[in-house]
């Protein structure tokens, strides 16, 4: 039996109706947890479930907020991180080590990859469900989710709010997998960013480019700083960015807040690189959504292990 009806590799094969049901059943589990401490309606199908997680690139939210949420809803999890303390740190390529975790039996998968045509090519064949924790520049379903679904608590809906994703959008498989979600969702996608670093139009078709920043804040509900991808870059791209230049350009500054509506917010998936695409004071600014992400990024991945194992 193949369970791809619910793994999630990406955000593509989620209609607008699976999109509502994730967030009303991450706001459930959300205000449980906050009301009881634990999350007595948890699904009974994920007792003494076991999940592995291989994440193949770095990873500090993502991880822990699967775990976490894995945790609390009684899965058992088991960790690969990093290349260095395993195997492929001896030459074993990583889908070898992905088909030796699956040889373990575990019931469901989160996995993280940089570019990989050979994990691309296995990974929607497999038995059990498997969730994406970031793949390359393409997708970061869990994190679009938990991203949309903070905007949707914010304002009750997404549908018309002005998105604003500033900053490396050409790398940021965060933009991909956000700018699904919330077209979706009806929201309105502006973005603004150095000429090299914009996205593919033909990719995102439905976005509206900014060049001056004052004037994409002022037009913005919600603006998301995007961190440059510079592990994504060459040598010479890298070493061309001027980042006192890139803040004064496209960094989120107390003072940028200040031109922004009054009942609009500010968003970061991290990690932040400070004094670059935000300015420090700014997290702790009333605006600042940021670790209101983190938290919704517990029960939004809550919410994607139910479904992988109620599915099936
Ligand atoms: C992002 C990622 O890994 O794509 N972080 C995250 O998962 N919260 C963003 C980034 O690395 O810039």
């Amino acid at each position: 039996m193949s369970n791809a009806g619910c793994s999630l590799l990406d955000t593509s094969s989620l209609e607008t109706a699976d999109l509502r049901s994730l967030f009303h059943r991450a706001n459930v589990l959300r205000s449980e947890f906050e009301r009881l401490g634990s999350l007595p309606s948890r699904d009974p199908l994920c007792t003494e479930r076991l999940i592995a997680l291989l994440f193949f690139e770095p990873s500090t939210r993502t991880r822990l907020s699967f775990e976490i949420a894995a945790a609390r809803l009684g899965i058992r999890t088991v960790v690969l991180e990093s290349t260095a303390n395993s195997s492929m740190s001896k030459g074993e390529t990583r889908v070898d080590t992905l088909l030796n975790v699956l040889a373990m039996r575990p019931d469901a998968l989160v996995i993280r990859y940089g570019i990989d045509e050979d994990l691309n090519r296995v990974l929607p064949s497999l038995k059990i469900p498997v969730i994406s924790g970031g793949t390359a520049s393409l997708a970061h379903p869990s994190q679009g989710l938990l991203d949309a679904m903070t905007i949707e608590r914010e304002f009750g809906s997404a549908e018309g709010k002005k998105v604003l994703f500033i900053g490396d959008l050409r790398h940021s498989r965060v933009f991909a997998s956000n700018y699904d979600v919330l077209i979706k969702l009806g929201a309105e996608i502006g973005v603004c960013g150095p000429d090299f670093l914009k996205p593919e139009t033909q990719q995102f078709p439905k976005i509206k480019n900014f060049s001056e920043i004052d004037e994409a804040v002022r037009w913005a509900d919600v603006a998301c700083a995007l961190r440059i991808q510079f592990e994504r870059l060459s040598i010479e791209t890298e070493r061309s960015i001027d980042r006192e230049v890139f803040h004064t350009q496209y960094g989120i500054t107390l003072a940028r807040l200040k031109k922004m509506s009054a009942h609009a917010i500010v968003m970061h998936p991290g990690p932040i690189h400070h004094g670059v695409e935000m300015e420090s004071t700014v997290l702790q600014d009333a605006r600042s959504r940021v670790m209101e992400q983190v938290t919704n990024g517990v029960f939004l991945r809550a919410a994607l292990l139910e479904r992988a194992f109620s599915v099936q």
